[in-house]
């Protein structure tokens, strides 16, 4: 009854698309579409479309490294599904990694490397994913995120899913309760500002890596003196008694490789009247270079995924973002 219905629709699509800037990711959408329509094997990545592309775990050059070049990969080619023939990613696992301290796997590519369970709990050590089921590829697991340039754990322990928490603890600025502040450190590894996270240790519950690096990295509870120390234990037991989650899952990290990934569960925890820990006194410890209560506004710059977490953390308390 419409004949030129389908090109209407088209017609629409585009103005709208050029209405709202988002000129690329609708082409894609609809160059995925037909290619789906014609029975391509664009289709998977179609369905995925909406979802952020990682783009720090496809940073340029490795992370503290001076010249490991990733292989240059495309928004279209990042998808496992989408075929790649010249992709030829850089092999890189740090000199630290190969040295086998505890936090790190043996190389499974090696003959007679000791057999790791993955997607499972492997003694003490989780290798579940956030994301569900990843694949093995020649012995290896595969980024379930798609490509990043370069294969190999770069400076990732584990094989697989390597698994943080970061603790978002939060108070009003000041008596308007607009403006939402959190606590942040600075990086040394890369003078980043961040979420006092960090990785979850073998066995390890994450409500207790959440208290753990919080007391470490932004209260430096190993240097304070024993009276002092009792009295931060207290206000900890009483911030970390009820939190929420603001994420679980895959992390956008400059470290992660084809085989190795950061995952992270992000946990609020809310001062509401500014009177426990927002009298917390702040201070670095041994792997921060400072440490503040900072304003969570749109501008604010954050290592990894982190800005998508604070973010969550302002709409969910309806503050100023
Ligand atoms: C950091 C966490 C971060 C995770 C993933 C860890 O090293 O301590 O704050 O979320 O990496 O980027």
């Amino acid at each position: 009854m419409y004949p030129y219905l389908p090109v209407y629709i088209g017609l629409a699509v585009i103005v709208v698309a050029v209405v709202l800037q988002n000129k690329y990711q609708i082409l894609q959408f609809l160059i995925f579409q037909v290619n789906d329509f014609m029975g391509g094997k664009g289709s998977k990545a179609a369905v995925n479309m909406n979802k952020k592309l990682h783009e720090k775990a496809r940073c340029a050059i490795y992370p503290r490294t001076k010249d490991i070049k990733r292989f240059v990969v495309p928004d279209s080619k990042v998808s496992w599904t989408v075929p790649f023939p010249e992709y030829k990613p850089v092999d890189f696992t740090s000199e630290g990694v190969k040295a086998g301290p505890v936090w790190a796997d043996k190389d499974i590519r090696e003959p007679n490397a000791p057999v790791i369970k993955f997607n499972c709990i492997d003694g003490v050590i989780n290798r579940t994913s956030f994301t569900g089921k990843y694949e093995i590829v020649n012995k290896c697991p595969r980024n379930p995120e798609g490509r990043t340039g370069l294969c190999g754990r770069g400076s990732l322990g584990r094989w697989g899913p390597n698994h943080a928490a970061d603790p978002i603890v939060t108070r009003w600025k000041n008596s308007e309760k607009k403006i939402l502040q959190f606590v942040a450190v600075q990086r040394k590894d890369n003078g980043e500002w961040a979420i006092p996270g960090g990785m979850v240790d073998a066995g390890e519950v994450v409500s207790v890596t959440l208290r753990r690096e919080f007391g470490e990295e932004a209260l430096n509870t190993f240097e304070a003196p024993p009276e002092e120390k009792v009295h931060i234990e207290k206000s900890l037991d009483k911030l970390f008694h009820s939190g929420t989650e603001v994420y679980k899952g895959y992390v956008d990290d400059p470290r992660n490789t084809d085989n190795a990934w950061m995952e992270t569960v992000a946990m609020n925890f809310h001062d509401e009247n500014g009177d426990s820990v927002g009298l917390f006194k702040l201070n670095a410890g041994d792997d921060a270079m400072g440490v503040q209560w900072m304003d969570i506004t749109r501008q604010t710059k954050l290592y990894a995924s982190h800005e998508d977490f604070i973010k969550t953390v302002a709409q969910r308390h309806k503050a100023t973002w």
